[in-house]
């Protein structure tokens, strides 16, 4: 009988089909089976999936991250099901979502050795816009810092100004991220870091020269002790120093690892590895494509 491959919104009923193909995707395994329920009922999401008769051969996740930018996750064809256009129709139903939401962009990453997805994006159309490094940090001691002060609301038009002339935020491609999502870096999104205490800038003869974003969703979504760096902007030096604001900020407050999320820009990364943070060398790639 021929193959009909249909693309229709996930139920709950899919889940033990989807997780078989799903359970070694990766090296390492994969992540879906800890974030189905969590997708499956997403106020601004949907999962979609891909069927052989009813039967689920591919999955998407996309949801809204705030307005006008939809965000892709969790793309996965069942291996016997690929290279048959499977991700390309999910990716449509995807896109359509996305459009019908208001979203003007979707963005999603993919690691910089998955080859295959990379050739998958640049025929969907997407482009890629940045590139971030991952390093981790296991135990924060107490360290000085020169010229690190936490963010205020009234430094937020100094800081945009900033970004105007900044290589990192142009690497960065304006944005910042949560877990392993990204979006625009923007005022609003500026002063929610500064209202929790989690936004300090690097500021030498009254001119700000660099900033550190950090947050702790890390905390509950992957079980962990731990803080998170969003976005870091500044030489080599600036980031030196606030990435000892931050250790001794996490040693104060007993916090055990940082997760240091940052664009793969040189002298950051070799302030971060003075610092003692590990670098796992391989990025992730964020891709972008614009819907209107
Ligand atoms: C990446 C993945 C989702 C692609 O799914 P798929 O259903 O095979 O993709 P499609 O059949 O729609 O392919 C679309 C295009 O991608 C490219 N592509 C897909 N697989 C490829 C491969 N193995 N080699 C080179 N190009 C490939 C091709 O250009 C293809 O179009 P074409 O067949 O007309 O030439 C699938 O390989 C997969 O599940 N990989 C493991 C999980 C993963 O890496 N997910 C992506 C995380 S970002």
């Amino acid at each position: 009988m021929k193959q009909e491959i249909l693309v229709r919104e996930a139920k709950s009923s899919d889940k033990e089909a989807v997780l078989r193909f799903c359970e070694q995707t990766f090296e390492w395994g994969d992540y879906i089976a800890d974030v189905w329920d969590y997708w499956l009922t997403d106020p601004t999401g949907k999962i979609f999936v891909a069927t052989d008769k009813d039967t689920p051969v591919g999955i998407v996740h996309v949801t809204i991250l705030k307005t006008g930018e939809a965000w892709l996750e969790g793309a996965r064809t069942a291996p016997e099901y690929r290279r048959k256009g499977v991700a390309s129709l999910l990716n449509k139903a995807c896109i359509e979502f996305a459009v019908e939401k208001g979203a003007k962009i979707a963005r999603l990453i993919t690691d910089s050795t998955n080859v295959v997805a990379q050739a998958a994006l640049a025929k969907l159309g997407f482009s890629q816009i940045s590139d971030w490094a991952l390093m981790e940090l296991d135990g924060c001691r107490l360290e000085a810092s020169e010229n690190v002060r936490w963010a205020e609301k009234s430094d937020v038009d100094d800081v945009l100004r900033y970004f105007d002339g900044s290589e990192c935020f142009r690497k960065s491609a304006g944005l910042y991220t949560i877990l392993f999502r990204w979006m625009t870096l923007d005022s609003k999104a500026l002063e929610r870091f500064i209202e929790r205490k989690m936004a300090l800038v690097y500021e030498k003869s009254s001119k700000i020269q660099g900033l550190l974003m950090f947050d702790d969703t890390v905390k509950w979504a992957w079980r962990k002790n731990s803080v998170q760096t969003c976005y870091i902007d500044g030489n080599f030096i600036a980031a030196l120093n606030l990435g000892r604001a931050l250790k001794r900020h996490c040693y104060n407050e007993g916090i055990a690892k940082i997760y240091g999320t940052m664009c793969n820009h040189t002298p950051l990364l070799e302030a971060f590895s003075e610092l003692g943070f590990v670098n796992h060398n391989h990025t992730e790639l964020v891709y972008e494509k614009r819907l209107v």
